[in-house]
C-alpha cells in the first residue's frame, strides 16, 4: 500500500472529489466514506446541430465547464480543497481531447495539494454506481452496460474484479438507438425519444431481422441498415410514412434492440449459473429495457438491479464510488500516469 494511504486511519473521515470528462458531459462530485454529498452535470447541448458529439468542440466545452462545476460540487458539499483526501479523474475509454481535460485538471489538484490521485476506468464505473444506494448487488453478479459507446456483458465478482464474458463486435446498442432515431428524423442523442415515443407505441406493428452471433457477443451495425433499408422501401410508396407511423415504428426498433440484449443476457445468466442480474449506463434509462428485465426477473427467478435514472448517463458520482474503493485497496495512480481513449478494464 501506498504510504499517503498509510497514513489514513479507518475512522479517519475520506473525501475524494472526482470528475468525469468522457465524453461531452462535464461532471463533478464528492463522496464521503462512501456517501455521495454532490453530483453536479453539465450536459453539452452544442452538438445537437451536428448530430453528434463533435470531439473538438466537446474538449473546448469541458475546458469552459470543469472550473464551476467543480466549485458547484465543493461547494454543495460543504466541502473545501483542503479538506479533499484524494481527487480521481476517468482515465479512459472515451474521447482523447476530452479525458485530457479531466486527467490534466485532476493531476494538478494532486499535486498542488500532494493527496493521492486515482485514476477510474469509466466502464467499470458505469458498474460500481449500483453500489451509491441500497439495494446494491452482492458478487458475484452479472451486468450488462449498455452505453453509446459499449454493450458489455461483465462479470463482477468483487469492487476491483470484473471480466467481460461478450461485447459488441462492431456499433454500441446505444449508437443503434441514436443512428436509428436519426433516420426517423429525431434530435440527438435520439436513444430516449425513441424511448418516449415507444410508450405510445405497437411494438409487434413491424417486424426486424435480429443479428446473430456466436456466443455472447453483439452486432448492432446489421439492424441500422436494415432500417435505413426498411423506411426507404416505405418511404418510396408513402412519403409521410415516417411521420403517420413515428411511435409504431419508435416500438418496433426497440423491441427488437430489447430483445437482441435479452437474448444473450439470458445465455450468460444460464452459462454462469448467476440470478444477481443489474444494468448499467445510459441505456439503462430506457423504460421498454427496464419493464422487459422485470418481466424476466419474475419469469426466471433473477434478482435485478436498476440504477436510479440520475446515474444512468455519464456522471461523476459513478467515478466517486469507484474511486472509494480504489483508495480502500491502496490503488493511487502515479503522477505520470495518461489518460487512455481506448481503455479496455483496468486491472489492478
Ligand atoms: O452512458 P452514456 O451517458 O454515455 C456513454 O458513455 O456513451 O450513454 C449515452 C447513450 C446514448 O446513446 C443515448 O441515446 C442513450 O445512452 N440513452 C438512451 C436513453 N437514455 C440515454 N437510450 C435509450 N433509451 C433511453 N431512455
Ligand atoms: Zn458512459
Amino acid at each position: 500500500m501506498n504510504e499517503s494511504l498509510l497514513n489514513l486511519k479507518e475512522t479517519d473521515t475520506v473525501n475524494i472529489l472526482a470528475v468525469e470528462s468522457s465524453c461531452d458531459d462535464t461532471s463533478a462530485a464528492v463522496i464521503q466514506n462512501g456517501k455521495i454529498l454532490s453530483n453536479i452535470v453539465a450536459s453539452q447541448s452544442v452538438h445537437e446541430k451536428y448530430g453528434g458529439v463533435v470531439p473538438e468542440l466537446a474538449s473546448r466545452a469541458h475546458q469552459q465547464h470543469i472550473v464551476p462545476v467543480v466549485h458547484q460540487a465543493l461547494s454543495n458539499a460543504n466541502i473545501t480543497k483542503s479538506m479533499l483526501n484524494g481527487v480521481a479523474f476517468t482515465r479512459g475509454p472515451g474521447l482523447l481531447g476530452s479525458l485530457l481535460v479531466g486527467a490534466s485538471f485532476i493531476k494538478s489538484m494532486a499535486y498542488a495539494l500532494d493527496i493521492p490521485l486515482l485514476a477510474v476506468d469509466h466502464m467499470q464505473a458505469h458498474i460500481l454506481a449500483h453500489f451509491i444506494d441500497a439495494p446494491k448487488p452482492s458478487f458475484p453478479f452479472i451486468c450488462l452496460t449498455v452505453s453509446g459507446g459499449h454493450t458489455q456483458i461483465v462479470q463482477v465478482n468483487s469492487f476491483l474484479d470484473m471480466e467481460i464474458l461478450g461485447e459488441t463486435q462492431d456499433d454500441a446498442v446505444g449508437e443503434a438507438f441514436d443512428k436509428c432515431a436519426k433516420l426517423m428524423g429525431l434530435p440527438y442523442p435520439g436513444g430516449p425519444y425513441i424511448d418516449r415515443l415507444a410508450q405510445e407505441g405497437d411494438p409487434d406493428k413491424f417486424t426486424f431481422p435480429m443479428t446473430n452471433m456466436p456466443d455472447l457477443q453483439y452486432s448492432f451495425s446489421g439492424i441500422k441498415t436494415a432500417f435505413l433499408n426498411f423506411l426507404k422501401k416505405h418511404e418510396n410508396k408513402n412519403a409521410d410514412f415516417i411521420e403517420n407511423n413515428k411511435a409504431d415504428i419508435a416500438a418496433s426498433i426497440q423491441k427488437t434492440l430489447i430483445a437482441m440484449l435479452m437474448e444473450k443476457l439470458e445465455s450468460a445468466a444460464t452459462q454462469t449459473g448467476i440470478c444477481e442480474i443489474a444494468i448499467a449506463g445510459g441505456v439503462s434509462a430506457n423504460q421498454g429495457l427496464r419493464a422487459k428485465l422485470d418481466e424476466l426477473s419474475k419469469e426466471k427467478g433473477w434478482t435485478i438491479y436498476l440504477p436510479k435514472l440520475e446515474y444512468c448517463t455519464d456522471n461523476a458520482a459513478m467515478i466517486a464510488i469507484t474511486a472509494h474503493y480504489l483508495l480502500l485497496a491502496g490503488n493511487e495512480a502515479s503522477l505520470r500516469i495518461d489518460p487512455d481513449a481506448r481503455l479496455h478494464f483496468m486491472r489492478y
